[in-house]
């Protein structure tokens, strides 16, 4: 029995950690042991770890530096592909009339001012983390008269203001990487939409083939911090922004979490060979 015990204790401590994305030594476990209860509360920013309640500051930080650039920034780094790819999401929701969408990390308004477009009569909600980028997008829905059709509100995908079954979609497009605890933030989508309702997530995403990935990886790692720098006077948080791309789950692990969360029928896309993928879901 004594001698059961210690192993059993290692054991349940290395299944903790590797969910939390740590890895310890052999010889760390004894005192790892002493603070798991403190190590489940700890995640990644990028490349750091931190604790799981400095998370959404420092994410909010980063977005509040970079709102006034982050349209031409998105122009200038995806060299105007993410404007394809946002299309490519439309292509695959079908916007319909009178729908009401509910589009969270919306930042400045890119997939709820599509929706619109596309579904006239619809109604959309656009939710961040970060008043400044809801402040770029209204400026931009008052130039595009598209105001009485949007509301902009300031909150966190992980605990919406909304009733349950109130959405048609919900969308989050190059959020859900940011966000702290992902589980919870689908949980949340998947208690707002209505019976019936879709879930559509647009994400950068895994390459599946080694030496793509690898001069990908070349690009974002060296290229778009000193874009960053260089443009929006900001390299930080361009080196948070890749950095996040590569702790983000691949395709079919993403799928898992989705359909964890409740969610049926649950598929991906991919864009530009998995660079980006679509993820979509329904609440049956
Ligand atoms: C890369 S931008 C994406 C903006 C827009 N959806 C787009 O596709 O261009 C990520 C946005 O996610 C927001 N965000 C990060 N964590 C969040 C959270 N927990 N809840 C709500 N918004 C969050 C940030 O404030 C930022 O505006």
């Amino acid at each position: 029995m004594r001698a059961a015990s210690p192993s059993l204790r290692v054991h349940s401590t290395r299944l903790c950690l590797s969910r939390a994305g740590y890895i310890g030594s052999v010889e760390n476990l004894g005192r790892i042991a002493m603070t798991e209860n403190e190590t489940e509360k700890r995640t990644h920013f990028g490349a750091r770890d931190v604790r799981e309640d400095e998370k959404a500051g420092l994410v909010h930080d980063v977005f509040t530096n970079v709102a006034s650039k982050y349209d031409v920034m998105n122009d200038v780094m995806s060299v105007g592909v993410h404007r394809l790819w946002k299309e490519a999401m439309m292509d695959w929701l079908a916007p319909r009339s009178g729908q009401r969408l509910l589009d969270v990390a919306g930042g400045t308004g890119d997939i709820s001012f599509r929706f619109l477009k596309r579904a006239k009569g619809s109604q959309a909600v656009v939710l961040d983390l970060t008043e400044s980028m809801l402040t770029e997008g209204r400026k931009r829905a008052e130039a595009s008269e598209m105001s009485a059709q949007l509301n902009w509100v300031t909150g966190d995908a992980m605990a919406l203001p909304f009733a349950d079954n109130s959405f048609d979609v919900y969308t989050i497009s190059f959020g859900i990487r940011n966000v702290t605890r992902i589980p919870d933030a689908l949980s949340e989508a998947y208690r707002v939409l209505r019976p019936g309702g879709r879930l559509m997530v647009l994400e950068f995403s895994q390459l599946p083939v080694d030496g793509l990935q690898r001069l990908y990886d070349l690009y974002s790692f060296n290229v778009i911090p000193r874009m960053g720098q260089l443009i929006a006077r900001d390299r930080d948080s361009y080196q948070y922004l890749v950095e996040s791309i590569r702790k983000f789950p691949d395709q079919a692990k993403f799928a898992d979490m989705i359909e964890a969360a409740g969610f049926g029928q649950v598929k991906f896309r991919n864009l530009s060979m998995g660079i980006a993928a679509l993820h979509s879901g329904w609440k049956i």
